[in-house]
């Protein structure tokens, strides 16, 4: 069952860029989705618009259809606000809020009204615990967010997502600044979350690629290449430039 269907999307931005070529694939639940292709290729932009980041930035032209769950997200009577509680995004770099620990990961469940003190520390444990961060956090909850360590910060990020509950994660080259152990301890988070949640990512390589996807998207210069299952796609893919660039022909 696809939990989001992008059909025949096309996106220019203002200094004539087309960015996204009528591209239609669908994401299905509960597996990792992965963009990957060298830079320039569009998946920033696809991943933006999956939540409506794209509002903010200079978009001349945007045509085609986004469904989540039947719903077109792009149309204009979309609440954006809801929209981005159920698609959740993480960055490469994290930005953590000036605050405790514990405080980063209340914060948007209070904006959004939640009082009950037994709850937010409900939801303080499990995300911390989603996101794999838990063991090394659960004794200092109150320190502040910005003396951990940058694999500590990103994971608190995806943590944070995970606390508003979202039913969709993109995260774009989330491990693009970490070591390798904590890129190992977030690929391991994600390979859990995938079953409750629906991943979308874009890898900082294609290593990652190869490592996390279910399924794996190659995009080049705005282009979606070939789409397929990870099997095929690392082992027996159909396009010559698909072929060339997991091969490590051109970068
Ligand atoms: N906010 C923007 N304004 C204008 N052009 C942009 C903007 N963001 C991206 N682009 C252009 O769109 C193309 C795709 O970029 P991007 O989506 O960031 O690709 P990727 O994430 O694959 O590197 C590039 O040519 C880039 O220069
Ligand atoms: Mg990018």
């Amino acid at each position: 069952m696809n939990k989001i269907s992008i059909e025949n999307l096309t996106l220019h931005y203002s200094d004539g860029t087309e960015s996204l070529r009528n591209i239609t694939m669908g994401i299905p639940a509960n597996q990792i989705t992965v963009l990957f292709g060298p830079a320039g290729g569009g998946k920033s932009s696809l991943l933006r618009i999956l939540n409506r980041l794209n509002d903010l930035a200079d978009v001349t032209y945007l045509n085609g259809r986004v469904l989540l769950d039947e719903e077109d997200i792009l149309s204009p009577k979309i609440d954006v606000i809801n929209l981005r509680r159920r698609v959740g995004m993480v960055f490469a770099r994290p930005v953590v809020l000036p605050m405790s620990i514990r405080q980063n990961l209340t914060y948007g469940l209070e904006v959004a009204g939640m009082k009950d003190r037994y709850r937010l520390d409900e939801a303080v444990e499990r995300s911390l615990q989603q996101a794999a961060l838990w063991n090394e956090v659960q004794d200092r909850l109150d320190d502040p967010a910005i003396a951990l360590s940058g694999g500590q910060q990103q994971r608190l990020c995806l943590a944070r997502v995970l606390a508003l509950e979202p039913e969709v994660i993109l995260l774009d080259e989330p491990t693009s600044g970490l070591d390798p152990i904590s890129t190992g301890k977030v690929e391991e988070s994600l390979q859990e979350l995938k079953k409750t949640y629906t991943i979308v990512l874009v890898p900082h390589s294609v290593q990652q690629a190869a490592r996390t996807a279910d399924f794996a998207a190659f995009f080049l210069q705005g282009e979606l290449i070939e789409y397929a299952a990870n099997k095929i796609l690392f082992t027996n893919p159909e396009n010559q430039k698909t072929e060339d660039y997991v091969e490590g022909r051109f970068g």
